[in-house]
């Protein structure tokens, strides 16, 4: 009897969430069920890119359509998701230009680059900071919170020091509440926005305890969540793993850096795990067959992980391949492309946790001085755009 009303009620439960669930995805927002994201109660799986300069050529009008192209292009090859920087702090036209100082110009921008989107039917994953120093990052926070009187030893004191915290705080709330010049939608409520992220590759090399890095996640996702429920969070993680299970460490590439794969991602406000793969970087000086087989474990014990222990998805929200790393072609690279897709077009028909990959990145012509090496300009590279495509086209195919 008890065990029949114990059924009942968990019926009842499970038929709640199911609406809940339905409710939050009604307007097109992607949302997760297990390991797999889905949209209108569908499985969502995709393909996509990176282009971290799409709100600095916005903010222009004469380079503007840059991101109208680039939008365009990738429609046509089917990539549907790509993942940006909401942020750019201090320095040369900043969209933040102080603590709590914003420049029109520069938010237009994003605006811009949001309202694309959407018209292009592609949905954004937006970085709210840089761990690094590129477009600003924690260095330039800690230096803010130095120049108004606090004594700060060294930039990861961005994940504690309080004065700082507050300020990333106040950005993830100009950030969440902007409503768009363009559009008339507030971006916490414009499904076009994917997820959010808290920052780029965040590290902590300074406390490689994990704890830093453990409460600074715990802390800025409970805010963002209560500012924000329609939207996914994740942490813009490059995969390290750390103390909560240090067997799992052999997986890294011989460090740590203060991250802590599982426990960070198991934190309850955070939607679905993240890698990065850079084995050129990472373990560099060895050779070709050393990279792959790191490939291969790197993205087979994430996947393991999601599935079985954090249970949530997993997206390799950036992996490619350098023209300045030794024996480099574009068939390189093109095979390398390949590898990914496999792996990850592979896990995503096995309906394992595997929701898309998102290479690093896409570039526009016209932006010679912008490389970095890893740039695909797609006009200029249809053999990798063929290998792109095929992974769009088979991996959507799932969606049905
Ligand atoms: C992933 O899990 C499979 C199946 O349990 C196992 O055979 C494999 O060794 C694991 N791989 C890694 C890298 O953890
Ligand atoms: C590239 O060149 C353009 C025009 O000369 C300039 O406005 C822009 O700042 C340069 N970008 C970088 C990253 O150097």
């Amino acid at each position: 009897m008890w065990g029949k009303i114990l059924g009942m009620s968990l019926v009842l439960a499970a038929l709640l969430v199911a609406c809940s669930e339905g409710r939050a995805v009604r307007g097109g927002f992607v949302g997760t069920r297990g390991s797999q994201f889905v949209v209108n109660g569908r499985p969502f799986y995709f393909n996509g890119f990176n282009s971290y300069w799409l709100m600095y050529m916005a903010s222009d009008p004469s380079t503007r359509v840059k991101v109208s192209d680039t939008f365009v292009q990738a429609a046509k090859y089917g990539m549907n998701v790509a993942r940006t920087w909401a942020f750019s702090d201090g320095g040369y036209r900043a969209l933040q230009t102080a603590p709590g100082s914003y420049n029109e110009d520069m938010f237009k921008g994003l605006d811009f680059v949001v309202s694309e989107a959407k018209k292009h039917g592609i949905y954004l994953i937006l970085s709210l900071v840089n761990n690094w120093e590129g477009f600003g990052g924690k260095k330039q926070y800690v230096q803010w919170a130095r120049e108004r009187g606090q004594y700060l030893n060294n930039e990861d004191e961005f994940f504690t020091n309080p004065i700082v915290k507050n300020y990333y705080k106040n950005h993830i709330k100009a950030v969440l509440n902007r409503v768009n010049t363009i559009t008339g939608v507030a971006y916490k409520d414009d499904p076009t926005i994917f997820a959010w992220e808290l920052m780029n590759e965040p590290r902590c090399q300074s406390d490689l305890s994990g704890k830093p890095i453990q409460d600074w996640v715990a802390e800025m996702s409970s805010y963002l969540k209560s500012m924000d429920k329609n939207h996914l969070l994740e942490i813009g993680m490059e995969g390290f793993y750390g103390e909560s299970m240090p067997e799992k460490k052999q997986n890294n590439p011989g460090y740590e850096v203060g991250t802590d794969f599982i426990a960070n991602n198991r934190i309850p406000q955070i939607d679905f795990a993240t890698i990065h793969l850079y084995p050129d970087q990472w373990v560099s000086g060895s050779n070709d067959e050393a990279q792959n087989e790191f490939v291969e474990k790197w993205i087979q014990a994430h996947i393991n992980d999601s599935k079985s222990i954090i249970r949530k998805p997993l997206v390799v929200s950036e992996f490619g391949k350098s023209s300045r790393s030794s024996g480099y072609t574009v068939e390189a690279r093109d095979r390398y492309f390949g590898l990914i897709f496999n792996r990850v077009y592979g896990c995503a028909r096995r309906r394992g946790p595997c929701g898309g990959a998102l290479f690093w990145q896409v570039m526009a012509e016209g932006m010679e001085n912008w490389s970095d090496g890893y740039e695909v300009v797609l006009e200029q590279s249809p053999t990798t755009v063929g290998v792109i495509n095929q992974q769009s086209r088979r991996i959507s195919s799932l969606n049905q």
